[in-house]
């Protein structure tokens, strides 16, 4: 067994590969000193403020077809839909009446014309009527014009998730075509950077023929980005995908999957600590308590879905997504108790911009 405290005082001088990829490896038991120094780093950086994205799932439509996702554009079987205007604005005008310090919209990827106006319209026009609510897109890879476009109507934050940062492992993942393309996928990012947003990024962990060093590799990838913002959660098998036929012996178990994923939250929390950190959905997926789990090794925003609930149910990009047919009241307060019960406090009001960047713009790094 490796000597947990010692990889972690050697994390703190030295980020390199075989440091972080040891700590990825511990299983649950042996993980919990990691987890714990990972808490503490949280509190001594962040404190344990919990914040809330209220996330609105715009459409399930997409061009594109990540051979891991349910909503790819060949999976003929999905229920497509977009939200319209007044539902978008009902759900914004919710978060905020509700003090959600601000919402995050997502949606399968359009690069229309009248997608992009439409974007820039609902941005501007949630502004003006939510005093200013705090909003990150989620919307895909799109050409630069766009992305300024769409900050310049308000839009502060971005979340793109890089999915791996190991390019072999991404085009196997990813039908081979320029639709698909890594590269491009790093230069939306550094795009975003450049324009001036929050910058999220993320990855899926326990994907079939990742290994903990590519992992390692990930949050490496993280930290050089210097990003402001981290989603990341575990790989689930969607049946209508083609990487559902994975199931089985060369993929890790669920338990194994999630093990990894408070590990990678852990790790990264330590190598970045003052950037936000999300307790993605997918956790709870494997287990009804895991984003509370992941508050407590890390993370400090959850995402509580305000979606109307006729469309929730369609925008499904993984097996088993929870997915609460409760009214947003009854589930927004038991989160609040769940949060409450796991020791943090939920911060309302607070737009609870990423620390790291505040940071960052008076380094102007
Ligand atoms: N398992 C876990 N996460 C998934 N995503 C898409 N499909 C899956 C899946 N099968 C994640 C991707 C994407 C985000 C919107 O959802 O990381 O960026």
């Amino acid at each position: 067994m490796i000597d947990v405290d010692n990889y972690i005082s050697k994390l703190y001088d030295n980020v390199n590969k075989h440091n972080i990829a040891g700590l990825l490896s511990l299983k649950e038991g042996d993980n919990v000193p990691l987890l714990e120094a990972a808490k503490m780093v949280k509190h001594n950086h962040i404190g344990n403020k919990c914040y809330f994205r209220g996330l609105i799932e715009l459409s399930n439509k997409c061009r594109k077809s990540c051979y891991y996702c349910g909503i790819r554009n060949d999976n003929s079987y999905v229920n497509r839909y977009t939200l319209n205007d007044e539902d978008v604005f009902e759900a914004a005008c919710y978060a905020y009446e509700n003090g959600f310090g601000s919402i995050a919209i997502q949606a399968g990827e359009d690069n229309s014309k009248s997608f992009v106006d439409r974007i820039a319209y609902l941005v501007k026009e949630i502004r003006r009527r939510n005093n200013g609510l705090s909003i990150t897109l989620s919307l895909g890879e799109q050409n630069p014009d766009t992305y300024k476009k769409w900050f310049d109507a308000g839009a502060e934050r971005y979340l793109l998730r890089i999915e791996t940062s190991n390019r072999e492992l991404y085009q196997k993942i990813h039908p081979c075509n320029h639709e698909h393309s890594f590269d491009n996928r790093v230069s939306a990012l550094t795009n975003l950077k450049d324009i001036g947003y929050q910058l999220g990024t993320g990855v899926m962990i326990g994907l079939p023929m990742q290994n903990e060093e590519m992992l390692a590799e990930d949050l490496i990838f993280m930290k050089d980005m210097n990003i402001d913002m981290c989603g990341m959660g575990p790989f689930i098998e969607h049946p209508q995908t083609p990487m559902s036929d994975y199931c089985g012996e060369s993929i890790m178990s669920l338990t194994e999957r999630l093990q990894l994923t408070f590990n990678m939250i852990a790790v990264l929390r330590i190598i970045m600590p003052n950037i936000n950190i999300a307790a993605t959905t997918a956790l709870q997926a494997i287990e009804d308590t895991a984003r509370e789990k992941a508050l407590n090794c890390g993370a400090n925003v959850v995402m509580p879905n305000i979606t109307p609930l006729k469309s929730r149910l369609a925008y499904k990009l993984y097996n088993n997504k929870p997915i609460s047919e409760d009214t947003r009241d009854v589930y927004s307060k038991s989160l609040t108790q769940r949060i409450t019960d796991a020791g943090c406090v939920v911060a309302l009001w607070e737009s609870g911009s990423s620390k790291h960047y505040i940071e960052r713009q008076t380094t102007k790094k």
